[in-house]
């Protein structure tokens, strides 16, 4: 799904520490998911209205993000506020970078530019696990094939809820690129449960899934 078209997620919650960025890719379109020091975690476009660096390389200040290349600062809300070669400028509203709107549930951040985009609603789920975000050199179509292979009902109407072992998985899919695909994974329930054991035994299951997938085996039912 595109940005436009609803809410995307675009990493694990966890991943994205207080303080810190990363860079990622919805469908060729590159973003920046970042985390204020306050726990805010806002989505952008990655690139610096000044010349064209990337925001993930840069350095989160508080509630603001610092460019890599000339240390322009951008507050929350992606305005420009200080240009350290101008320390007394005052920086006209018109250098912005281009924000997305952020949301955390279920412990992913999840992004879109959609005005009134639904995000995922799984009844009941108060607790989730964290597992990993899996990079697959695989089309979504073939990573959802597999998954439905192992619960069909992972993508009928569930938004990837696949159940395994006794357990509910919530594998969100992120399209990187027409062969490039994002699965980040929680187990739905309380890590008070889950954590440990069962992280790693599931974190391994991926590992297992993005090999058979990235080998192309041709009977896609071997990943169950
Ligand atoms: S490219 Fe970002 S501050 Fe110059």
């Amino acid at each position: 799904m595109k940005l436009e078209a609803g809410w995307v997620p675009v990493a694990l919650s966890s991943s994205i520490e207080p303080g810190t960025s990363a860079g990622a890719v919805v469908e060729g379109s590159e973003i920046v998911v970042w985390r204020d020091n306050s726990g805010n975690a806002h989505v952008w476009e990655d690139r610096c209205p000044h010349r064209g660096m990337r925001m993930s390389f840069g350095f989160v200040r508080g509630d603001h993000i610092a460019c890599l290349y000339h240390g322009w600062q951008y507050d929350t809300a992606g305005q420009c506020r200080y240009i350290p070669a101008h320390p007394t400028l005052e920086v006209p509203q018109t250098i912005k970078v281009p924000t997305y709107s952020a949301e955390e549930r279920y412990g992913i951040v999840w992004a879109t530019t959609a005005e009134n985009a639904s995000l995922p609603d799984i009844g009941g789920v108060t607790d989730v696990t964290p597992v990993r975000s899996l990079y697959i050199e695989s089309a979504a179509d073939d990573v959802r094939a597999a998954l439905s292979v192992i619960d069909p009902t992972a993508f009928a109407g569930n938004d990837g809820i696949v159940s395994l072992g006794g357990d509910r998985l919530l594998t969100a899919v992120q399209v990187i690129s027409s062969e490039k695909t994002a699965l980040h994974i929680v187990i739905l329930g309380s890590p008070a449960v889950n954590a440990g054991a069962k992280q790693k035994h599931y974190a391994q299951w991926a590992e297992g899934l993005r090999f058979k997938l990235e080998s192309m085996v041709p009977a896609i039912a071997e990943v169950a």
